[in-house]
């Protein structure tokens, strides 16, 4: 990697997430003190938030290793019990999209989780057996975007449960100035908070955002980022006020003009705009949802006021 991580290692590096944090550096402090691996964790929330880094803080805290995998990678119960029985005492196993897992892989985990054990069958036919084989006693963070999916057998193994949240314009602003220092870019405060305004609440695309803008500041301004660079750079990039990109768009605009602002179902919507419901589900509707743009109803997705004057189109109803 010849770009330096933006990703902090320390959990006093993390910016927001205020309360997963004090709850995080109580709960690694008490087991670090008894020497025993972390009480299983699970983060859930839009995409982007930091789940993944939170994981890699978590191992470097507890000064153990990290393995990173994912609920679709994990094809098969061999695919997971290789990976089990290859981890040493109090290591970090991270599974990403962990609603994902299918059932012998999940099956094979509530064991793992409870008792560091390893139930495999071993035979055919009528001589098959089951024998437990003993793993290290290791920590599981899972990560989804979709806790409502997760079976409560698989929920309830987990000693943390917490959800990260969007971040407001000032985290993202601390985010941001962290980032261009590490990348080596000047940026002032009107710079920064341009950029923070027009993230959605996600670290991840704030620094995608900033590298962008970047390019442009390098090549426009003798490498400055300031209000005036970062408004032209946002605007080449057709990343609006309100950071709604093109999928989102269409997404409103659907609702509001083919279906007079809803109630309408996902999948209807999805089907209308070629896109996948559940990538609309997990990526766009976490943020339209926060900004007030749309509501879930029962009987659909509706457009809010809010978004009819996104558009400057006049609302005829309510
Ligand atoms: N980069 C991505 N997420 C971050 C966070 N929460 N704090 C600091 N840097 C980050």
């Amino acid at each position: 990697d010849i770009e330096p991580s933006l990703r902090p290692q320390r959990l006093d590096e993390y910016i927001g997430q205020k309360k997963i944090k004090d709850k995080l550096s109580i709960f690694i402090a008490a087991a670090m003190a008894r020497h025993e691996p972390l009480d299983h964790v699970l983060l859930y929330g839009p995409p982007g938030l930091g789940k993944t880094t939170l994981a890699g803080i978590i191992a470097n805290e507890m000064g153990v290793s990290l393995r990173i995998t994912s609920g679709p990678a994990l094809e098969k119960s061999g695919d997971l019990a290789a990976i089990l029985t290859n981890l040493n005492e109090k290591d970090v196993l991270f599974i990403d999209e962990i609603h994902r897992l299918n059932r012998s892989v999940e099956e094979i985990l509530y064991s793992a989780m409870e008792d560091f054990a390893l139930d495999i069958i071993v035979g055919k036919g009528p001589s098959a057996r089951s024998i437990r084989l003993s793993l290290p006693k290791f920590t599981l963070i899972g990560a989804t975007t979709r806790v409502g999916l997760l079976s409560s057998p698989l929920r309830d193994r987990f000693g943390v449960i917490d959800r990260l949240d969007f971040y407001d314009i000032g985290e993202l602003m601390d985010i941001i100035k962290r980032s261009a220092k590490i990348l080596n870019v000047e940026i002032d405060e009107d710079g920064a908070m341009e950029i923070a305004k027009r993230s959605r609440g996600t670290p991840r695309v704030a620094n995608r955002l900033l590298k962008r803008v970047r390019d442009y500041a390098q090549v426009k301004s003798m490498g400055k980022i300031d209000l005036k660079t970062a408004k032209e750079a946002l605007v080449l990039l057709d990343v609006d006020e309100t950071g709604l990109d093109d999928i989102d768009r269409r997404f409103l605009l659907c609702i509001i003009e083919k279906f007079g602002g809803g109630p309408v179902g996902l999948e209807t919507i999805a089907a209308s705009i070629s896109e996948e419901a559940d990538t609309i589900q997990d990526v766009y509707e976490p943020y339209l949802l926060q900004i007030g743009f749309i509501k879930r109803t029962p009987r659909g997705r509706v457009a809010t006021k809010r978004a009819f004057q996104y558009f400057n189109i006049p609302v005829d109803k309510d």
